[in-house]
C-alpha cells in the first residue's frame, strides 16, 4: 500500500488495479493521510483560496429518465418549471452584487432550450456581464451545439459521465441513453475549448471499486479543468428509491485522490456531501476540495430541483446562503474569494 500512496503523491500515474487496493483499503487512517497530502499540494497552488460559483437550476424538465435522478422524464410527481431569460438575468445580478463572478447554467435535457434560445440566454449573459466566467451544465448536445454555445461567449461545461463503465452505465440509466455519446460529447466539450468538468456519483446502484477505479482511471487520463462527485442519495420518486446511499467516508477518500491525480483540478465540495453530513462540505474542502456552489435560483423553485430526498440549502436566499458559506468557510481556516477562478492549467 505504501509504495502506491507514494507513486500517488509523487504523481506518477496509478494503474487501474492500483485504484482498486487504494479504495478496497479505504480506513480512517488512509483518509488523513491521504488528506494531509491532498491539503499540502492544494494550498501549493490555491493557498487557502476558495472558489465559489453561482447556480442556476434554470429548467427541471428533462427528457431522460436516468434511474437515479429525481427530475427524471417519469417522474409525475415532479412540479415542472422554467425560468425566463429575465428571471435568469435577476438571478446573476443579484449573484454579481454579493460577489459571484463564475454563474452555472444547470437544467434538465430540456428540448425547450434549443441552441437558439440558449445562445441568446448567453450571449446576454455575456454581454451584460464581460468580467464573469459562464458555465454550463445541459446535458448532452451535438458538437454544433456546443461550438455555437461557447462562441456565443460560455466559458466551461459540466456533464458527468456518472461512471466510467459501461456496463455499469446501462444499470443507471434506460437502453435510449448511451455511454459513447457521453464520453464523445466530453471530448467535444474539451476539444472546442471549454474548460470542461466530469465527475459521478459515490456509492451510486450496482457501483463496485473496479467501477469507480475506472473513474479515477478516466479521470487520470482525460484530464478534465474540473470534476464533480458527490454522493448518490435515493429519491422516493424513482425505480431506486430502495437503493442505499452513498457514503462520506468513500466520498472524502475519492476527493483526496482526485486531488493527488491533479493538484491543479477544480473540485467542489458538493450540495449532495452537505446534504449526508451537516459539515459535509466543510469536511470535503478538509479531504481536498476547493470549490463550493451556493445557489443563486429563485427560493420560488428551489425546493422543485430535487434530484436527490432531503436536499439542503432549498429555503434560503442567495444572500443567506453566501454569508452561511463564508462564515463556514472562514470556520476551518479558509477564504472564500470573489474571482473567476478559472482553471490554472489549460492542456
Ligand atoms: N443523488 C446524488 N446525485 C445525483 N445526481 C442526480 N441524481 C442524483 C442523486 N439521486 C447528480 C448527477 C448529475 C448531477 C447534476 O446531479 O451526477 O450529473
Ligand atoms: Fe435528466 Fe438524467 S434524468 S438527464
Amino acid at each position: 500500500m505504501n509504495d502506491i500512496i507514494e507513486k500517488l503523491v509523487s504523481q506518477n500515474p496509478l494503474t487501474h488495479s492500483e485504484f482498486v487496493s487504494l479504495l478496497d483499503a479505504n480506513s480512517e487512517a488512509l483518509r488523513d493521510k491521504l488528506a494531509d497530502d491532498a491539503n499540502t499540494l492544494r494550498e501549493k497552488v490555491f493557498g487557502t483560496d476558495i472558489y465559489i460559483r453561482g447556480l442556476i437550476e434554470f429548467t427541471n424538465y428533462c427528457k431522460n429518465d436516468c434511474y437515479y435522478c429525481g427530475i427524471r422524464a417519469g417522474n409525475s410527481n415532479a412540479v415542472r418549471y422554467r425560468l425566463t431569460v429575465d428571471d435568469i438575468l435577476l438571478c446573476c445580478e443579484k449573484g454579481y452584487d454579493l460577489g459571484f463572478r463564475t454563474f452555472v447554467l444547470q437544467g434538465g435535457e430540456d428540448p425547450y432550450f434549443n441552441d437558439e434560445k440558449m445562445v441568446d440566454i448567453v450571449a446576454r449573459i455575456r454581454d451584460r456581464f464581460p468580467d464573469c466566467a459562464i458555465t454550463l451544465s445541459l446535458g448532452e448536445r451535438s458538437r454544433e451545439s456546443y461550438e455555437k454555445l461557447f462562441s456565443a461567449g460560455a466559458d466551461r461545461y459540466l456533464l458527468r459521465e456518472e461512471t466510467s463503465d459501461e456496463q455499469h452505465y446501462k444499470k443507471l440509466h434506460p437502453d435510449n441513453m448511451s455511454f459513447n455519446n457521453r464520453m464523445e460529447c466530453l471530448k467535444n466539450l474539451k476539444d472546442i475549448g471549454y474548460q470542461t468538468g466530469c465527475g459521478f456519483m459515490v456509492g451510486s446502484p450496482y457501483q463496485t471499486h473496479e467501477d469507480l477505479a475506472s473513474d479515477l482511471y478516466f479521470i487520470q487520463e482525460f484530464r478534465p479543468h474540473m470534476v464533480g462527485i458527490g454522493p448518490y442519495i435515493t429519491h422516493a420518486d424513482t425505480p431506486f428509491a430502495n437503493k442505499n446511499n452513498g457514503t462520506l467516508e468513500d466520498t472524502l477518500l475519492l476527493i483526496s485522490i482526485l486531488r493527488l491525480i491533479n493538484p491543479e483540478l477544480l473540485l467542489p465540495a458538493t450540495t449532495s456531501l452537505g446534504t449526508i453530513h451537516p459539515l459535509g462540505r466543510e469536511l470535503g474542502i478538509k479531504a481536498g476540495a476547493n470549490v463550493v456552489m451556493p445557489n443563486l435560483s429563485p427560493v420560488g423553485v428551489r425546493k422543485q430541483y430535487m434530484l436527490y430526498d432531503n436536499k439542503i440549502c432549498t429555503g434560503d436566499e442567495a444572500a443567506e446562503c453566501i454569508n452561511c458559506m463564508d462564515k463556514r468557510m472562514e470556520a476551518i481556516g479558509y477564504k472564500v474569494v470573489t474571482s473567476r477562478g478559472d482553471s490554472p492549467f489549460i492542456d
